[in-house]
């Protein structure tokens, strides 16, 4: 990996917000997003006075080619490319595309930290690439910038390690808290990921040397396995998967599969809360989505996602749950 065109944040959507202004996209410019985003992504466009609009997704979290093209006016600048939960886009469709339209290609591999596709490391693939290895490992922050043609100067911003000691200890509170129940979040509520916005700073040096002292071939190996596991309970609870498989080079940072109903959704929350195993829903999407009951809605109250975490025992995780099957439906 080309180090000197990497920067790193606290955030990904911080390392967003300043791969958009070394790009010089600005003021009543405006970026293409799928309408199945979380609102977070959002905050770096509203305080840079940068348009969102959203194009649809499909069940298969590919976008609904015909609807984007007609998004694309003369203030487009860039589309954003998100690789759901690792699993890669069609790069070279999104990469002709941003040809064709001469706008960036914005690639959110927020997910998917360390995946490769052919080859070569996702998030390299965009004039911008973003990644959020804050996701994928219990650190306290930590997100990547990539700038293929652009530089930048961050030098002014300080690093998130005012609050490292109290951060710490908040993981592990939250993580114990939420094993008791207490604090659980409320998953099939919009509001369970509410969050402000927050200020831009740097990864800290610890979270940093964490990361990339990480053995990533391990880590995949890991979570294909948690993956294959989720798979095949999933099937056999008739759940429909959203990736059939993990592709090569794909570090999948959850596995999600669709249930029926967002009441169905609902019982899977529960059933999961009663057995310790963090099902979650996807992230809060923005208002504006959310209010006009688009196609993203009807996939966020239909998706669920099953956690795959590096503290995982596959084998354990089999034996617990050979015996148990899912919620009465
Ligand atoms: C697809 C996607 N992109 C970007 C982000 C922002 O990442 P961060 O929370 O590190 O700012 C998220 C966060 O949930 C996300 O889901």
């Amino acid at each position: 990996l080309i180090k000197n065109n990497i920067y790193n944040f606290s955030h990904a959507r911080t390392a967003l917000k300043y791969g958009l202004i070394a790009c010089g996209v600005g003021r009543n410019d405006q970026v293409l997003l799928p309408s199945y985003i979380c609102d977070v992504v959002i905050h770096p466009l509203l305080s840079l006075d940068i348009q969102p609009i959203y194009y649809e997704v499909l069940e298969d979290l590919s976008p609904d080619w015909d609807d984007l093209s007609k998004k694309v006016t003369g203030q487009t600048k860039g589309i954003v490319m998100v690789h759901y939960f690792g699993f890669f886009q069609d790069i070279q469709k999104f990469q002709k595309f941003c040809e064709n339209n001469k706008i960036l290609l914005i690639e959110d591999n927020a997910h998917g930290f360390g995946g490769t596709f052919q080859g070569q490391i996702l998030g390299t693939f965009g004039q911008i690439g973003i990644s959020s290895p804050r996701k994928s490992y219990q650190v306290l922050n930590g997100a990547y910038l990539y700038l293929k043609n652009n530089e930048i100067d961050i030098r002014h911003l300080s690093p998130l390690s005012r609050d490292k000691y109290f951060g710490s200890i908040k993981i592990i509170l939250t993580s114990f808290l939420n094993k008791l129940s207490f604090n659980y979040p409320n998953f099939s509520s919009q509001d369970a990921f509410e969050e402000d916005q927050i200020l831009d700073m740097l990864i800290d040096e610890d979270s940093y040397a964490y990361i990339e002292g990480q053995d990533y071939q391990a880590n995949q190996n890991k979570r294909e396995q948690i993956f294959n596991f989720w798979l095949k309970c999933a099937v056999e609870n008739q759940l429909e998967p959203v990736f059939a498989e993990c592709g090569q080079g794909c570090i999948p940072l959850v596995f999600p599969a669709y249930t029926a109903s967002h009441a169905e959704s609902k019982k899977w929350f529960d059933w999961g809360r009663r057995r310790g195993i963090r099902i979650s829903s996807w992230p809060r999407l923005p208002r504006a989505v959310v209010s006009k009951n688009s196609s993203a809605m009807m996939i966020w109250q239909r998706l669920i996602c099953f956690p795959i975490d590096l503290s995982m025992d596959p084998k354990a995780l089999e034996k617990k749950l050979t015996a148990l099957s899912g919620p009465e439906i």
